[in-house]
C-alpha cells in the first residue's frame, strides 16, 4: 500500500475524493468606519456603509483522499476563511463544497476551548462537539492528555494555559477523534520542535491510514516536506494548484512570499505624527543615497547591509519625539529594535514630512519571513503617536555565514576540534555482541 507523495494525483489510496469543492465564493460585509469611538459611531449612526469584500472568489479544488494537502498564499489571501467553509464553520455565498467522512478542524487558537473549564472538561467538551461518544473519550482520555504534554494542568482552567498548551490540547482532541479528514490552520508555528516531531509523525500516520490532511502554513519548509499537493491562494483566488515542492519554488520564485501584510499591519496611537511607509533598502542603496536610485525590496541575504528607512507626516507639531524601529520573527517574537533616543537624537519640535533611516550593517537573521513594526512616542516613551505593527514583511535568503538554524546568525565558529583520531574501524566479523 504505497502513496507516491510526488505525484498524488495519479494515485491515492481509494482513488475517492475527500473533498470538493465547487465554484466557491464567500464574501464579508466590510463597514467603512474603521477605529470608531463611541462617540463618531452615534454621530455616524445614520450612514452606517459597507461593502461587499470577496475572500474567495470561484475556488474549485479536489483533495483526495489520503494525501495531505497544503493552502498557501499571502496574509488575506483566504486560506483561514477556506478553512472554515470546509469545516462548515462559514457557509459560501456560492458554490458547494462535499466531504467524505469524519471531519476535525484544529482552527484559530484554542476555539472550542471555554477558558474557565479546565483542560479535563475541555477535552470532554470538545471531543463531544467532534462527535466522540462519552465513552470513546473515557477510552482515549489518557492518550490525549499524554499526546498534549500538558502534565498537572489538565486539571486547570484552560485561561491558565500557555498558547503552547492550548494548541497542543486543542490538536490532542482533534488527531484522537481520528478523523478521516484533519484541517488545521497554522498549527506548525506553535510549539516546541519536540511538539512539531510529534505532529510530523502523526500526519505520516494519519496517511499511512488513509486520512486526509490538509493544513494552512507559512512555513513553507513545512509545507513542502509534510504536503503531497498545494493550493496557492492570491486574493481569493486560486493561482495554482499541484505537486506542493513545485508550487512553493513557484511561489518563492513570484516573490510572493513577503508581501505587506493585506490589511497593512496594525496601527494604534494618537496620531499627531505617522510613519506612513517603512522602506527596505538592498546593499548599494542608502547610506545617503538621495539620488532616487535606491530601490524598496523584500528580500534580502544572510549577512547583507540594509537600511530600513520611516518616511514621517506630522499633522499637528509634535514636541521632541523619539522613533523606534523593531524586527520580530512573524510568529512575533521580539528580536530587535532601536530607537532615536539611543542616537541622542530628540528634536526641539518636528513639523511637515520627512524620513529617517536606521542602518543594519549586516544582517544577522537565519533564513525566513519577518516583521518590521515601527513606533513615534514622546520623549518619556509613555506616549504613543503611532505604533504601527507588521507593517512590512520581508524574507532572508540563505547568505552568509551559514549556521545551521534558529532565527540568527551569530558568526560563531567551531575551534578546539580535536584532531582526528584513529578509530577501532568496527570489525565486521564480531557481530553485534549482544
Ligand atoms: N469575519 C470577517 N469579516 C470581514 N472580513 C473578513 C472576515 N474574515 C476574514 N475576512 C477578510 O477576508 C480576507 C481573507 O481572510 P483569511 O483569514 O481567510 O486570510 P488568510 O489567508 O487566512 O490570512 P492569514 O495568512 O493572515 O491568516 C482578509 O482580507 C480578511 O480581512
Ligand atoms: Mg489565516
Amino acid at each position: 500500500m504505497t502513496l507516491l507523495s510526488g505525484d498524488p494525483f495519479s494515485r491515492t489510496l481509494t482513488g475517492n475524493t475527500a473533498v470538493t469543492v465547487e465554484h466557491v465564493s464567500k464574501s464579508f460585509r466590510v463597514y467603512a468606519e474603521r477605529n470608531q469611538t463611541l462617540k463618531s459611531a452615534v454621530l455616524r449612526r445614520r450612514r452606517s456603509s459597507y461593502q461587499d469584500f470577496w475572500a474567495l472568489r470561484d475556488v474549485s479544488l479536489e483533495i483526495p483522499e489520503g494525501t495531505s494537502f497544503g493552502l498557501m498564499g499571502h496574509n488575506g489571501s483566504g486560506k483561514s476563511t477556506l478553512l472554515k467553509c470546509i469545516a462548515r464553520i462559514l457557509q459560501p455565498n456560492e458554490g458547494s463544497i462535499r466531504t467524505r467522512g469524519r471531519l476535525a478542524a484544529m482552527l484559530e487558537l484554542g476555539s472550542g476551548f471555554h477558558p474557565e473549564l479546565t483542560g479535563r472538561d475541555n477535552v470532554y467538551l470538545n471531543g463531544s462537539i467532534l462527535g466522540m461518544s462519552r465513552q470513546e473519550i473515557d477510552a482515549k482520555f489518557d492518550a490525549i492528555a499524554e499526546f498534549a504534554g500538558v502534565g498537572d494542568f489538565i486539571d486547570q482552567p484552560v485561561k491558565n494555559y500557555s498558547s503552547g498548551m492550548y494548541v497542543r490540547l486543542g490538536f490532542s482532541v482533534a488527531i484522537h477523534v481520528e478523523p478521516d479528514i484533519l484541517l488545521v490552520d497554522e498549527i506548525l508555528a506553535v510549539g516546541d520542535m519536540q511538539f512539531q516531531q510529534r505532529c510530523a509523525e502523526k500526519f505520516a500516520e494519519f496517511k499511512d491510514q488513509g486520512r486526509t490532511v490538509v493544513v494552512v502554513s507559512h512555513g513553507l519548509a513545512d509545507l513542502r516536506t509534510f504536503c503531497d499537493t498545494a493550493a496557492w491562494l492570491d486574493h481569493g483566488r486560486v493561482v495554482e494548484v499541484g505537486p506542493a515542492a513545485r508550487i512553493v519554488d513557484q511561489y518563492i520564485e513570484a516573490g510572493h512570499q513577503a508581501r505587506e501584510v493585506a490589511s497593512g499591519g496594525t496601527r494604534h496611537g494618537s496620531g499627531e505624527i505617522e510613519v506612513e511607509r517603512i522602506e527596505l533598502l538592498g546593499p548599494g542603496d542608502g547610506a545617503g543615497a538621495t539620488d532616487g536610485a535606491a530601490t524598496d525590496t523584500r528580500q534580502f541575504r544572510t549577512g547583507e547591509p540594509v537600511t530600513i528607512r520611516l518616511h514621517y507626516k506630522v499633522s499637528t507639531p509634535v514636541r521632541r519625539p523619539v522613533f523606534g524601529v523593531s524586527i520580530h520573527s512573524i510568529e512575533g517574537i521580539h528580536l530587535w529594535s532601536h530607537h532615536t533616543l539611543d542616537a541622542g537624537y530628540l528634536p526641539e519640535w518636528l513639523d511637515g514630512s520627512g524620513s529617517l533611516d536606521v542602518r543594519i550593517p549586516a544582517l544577522p537573521l537565519q533564513p525566513g519571513s519577518f516583521d518590521v513594526n515601527t513606533s513615534v512616542v514622546d520623549e518619556s516613551l509613555s506616549h504613543s503617536y503611532d505604533q504601527w505593527a507588521r507593517g512590512v514583511r520581508f524574507d532572508v535568503l540563505p547568505g552568509r555565514p551559514r549556521e545551521s538554524g534558529g532565527l540568527l546568525v551569530m558568526h560563531s565558529r567551531w575551534e578546539n576540534l580535536q584532531p582526528p583520531t584513529a578509530m577501532a574501524a568496527p570489525d565486521p566479523d564480531a557481530g553485534l555482541g549482544r
